[in-house]
């Protein structure tokens, strides 16, 4: 372990040169430089942040350079347990020595499809992909085809395919038409909803949202948007990609109580392998024998192998409890150095999965603040992104050392703030949104 037991000795040490290099070879090969929009140079502070990263172990990472650091980000969620963690670790290679993919069907497509029936509420019948985008995509379509109907009642993010895409800023490619069978709504905002309702009573197939981002439900609203899809007989579907094996092994459905009629998990069901899931009643999810959903890999059984692995040591050793502890703590103690040190920021959002809001003066979203932060912070050896995915790997020792780094990054930044020269300090470094406000 390179990090220093104080955690300023760190400051300013590393090389990033492979980084660069790395960098360079992409320039003009790979478009964005990345695969994953939220992974990408664009996303972190340049010069000082590393831009590839090798390897990681349990809570800790290593770029190609060879620092070492300690991992929020996780991947953005699919990490719960930690890197190379060994039982998941021993699952993936006994699968890979039986076989990776194969002609026929594999019994584990049967074997974790009960074990999901058992842990997700709304979850009587199971398809599998990849992606999460993969099964929001299908989880609108199955509900079309039981339902019979186009419209789709929006909110939260789902992914990259162009049924949702068109309501993103990035609609290069997306042919105009495919804006006019999805409506989106607000969070918390249930006439928002309604009017989408009154206006198209007997032509929304489904309402697909997140049951919980970093904004908690307000009053009834999730109980509420459960009764309006009740009353027009459409199809409640929650996308559980971030949720899912997070707030609770079932998910905010499990959390609050509210159970869709279909829900999507992604990310954080095999511990970083690729898979993800449309669960839901039989009776809207047997539409799926007759909708068009069947890709190459949906039964590739070592991501299955990992996702049993993770279930079994996420329910042995009480990982939600961990992921609640950790991230409180992260939180609570980041609200109490902002508030010390006078820095106009804020960690919202619920334990598990938490933001953190920079705000200028007009209350805005201070990307040069957030800039500020992250180059401080992985100057001493936090990687960063303003979300924070916690795993279980995440230790004491590493909030002790994490929650120190917060304290000096902020005690350097109130003096930048004091002086008036966050926009001198930062110069041209600042880190780009996506097109997600979180
Ligand atoms: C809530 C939610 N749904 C869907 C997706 C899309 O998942 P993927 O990036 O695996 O396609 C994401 C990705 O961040 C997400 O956060």
């Amino acid at each position: 372990m390179q990090l220093t037991d104080t955690v300023s000795t760190g400051v300013n040490k590393r090389s990033l040169e492979e980084s660069r290099a790395y960098l360079r070879r992409s320039e003009g090969l790979i478009p964005c430089h990345t695969q994953t929009l939220s992974k990408g140079p664009t996303q972190f502070v340049q010069g000082y942040s590393p831009i590839y990263l090798a390897r990681g172990e349990g809570s800790h990472v290593f770029d190609v350079d060879g620092n070492e650091y300690i991992d929020y980000p996780l991947a953005l969620g699919p990490i719960t347990l930690g890197h190379n963690y060994p039982a998941v670790t021993e699952a993936i290679i006994r699968q890979v020595k039986d076989g990776i993919t194969f002609s026929l069907i594999h019994p584990l497509e049967v074997e974790l499809a009960e074990e999901l029936r058992e842990v997700i509420p709304c979850c009587e019948a199971v398809r599998y992909s990849k992606t999460g985008s993969e099964v929001t995509s299908a989880a609108v379509r199955i509900a079309r085809a039981h339902t019979g109907r186009n419209i789709v009642a929006s909110q939260g993010y789902h992914g990259w395919h162009e049924w949702f895409a068109t309501t993103t800023e990035r609609r290069d490619g997306i042919p105009e038409v495919m804006n006019e069978l999805i409506k989106t709504f607000e969070y918390n905002d249930i006439e928002s909803l309604k009017r989408i309702f009154e206006k198209y009573p007997d032509d929304v197939a489904c309402v697909i949202m997140e049951p919980v981002c970093v904004e908690e439900p307000r009053g009834n609203f999730l109980e509420e948007v459960r009764e309006i899809c009740n009353h027009y007989k459409s199809v409640l579907i929650f996308d559980e990609i971030v949720t899912g094996f997070r707030m609770a092994l079932g998910g905010a459905q499990e959390y609050y109580g509210v159970i869709p009629d279909m829900a999507t998990f992604g990310k954080g069901m095999a511990n970083g392998m690729p898979l993800s899931v449309v669960v839901g009643k039989w009776e809207v999810m047997k539409a799926a024998e007759r909708a068009f959903f069947s890709t190459t890999f949906g039964g590739e059984a070592v991501s299955m192998a990992a996702c049993k692995a993770t279930i079994r040591e996420m329910k042995e050793k009480n990982v939600i409890d961990h992921l609640w502890n950790v991230g409180g703590r992260l939180q609570s103690e980041y609200n109490r150095l902002a508030e010390k040190y006078n820095i106009p920021s804020r960690c919202i959002g619920l334990a598990p999965h938490t933001a953190f809001a920079f705000q200028d003066d007009d209350g805005e979203v201070s990307y040069p603040l957030k800039s500020l932060f992250l180059r401080e912070t992985i100057k001493r050896g936090i990687l960063f992104s303003g979300v924070q995915n916690v795993s279980f790997s995440h230790t004491d020792g590493d909030l002790d050392y994490t929650i120190k780094a917060i304290e000096e990054s902020f005690e350097f930044i109130s003096e930048i703030l004091k002086l008036g020269k966050l926009d001198e300090e930062i110069g041209d470094k600042v880190v780009w949104p996506v097109f997600r406000n979180l």
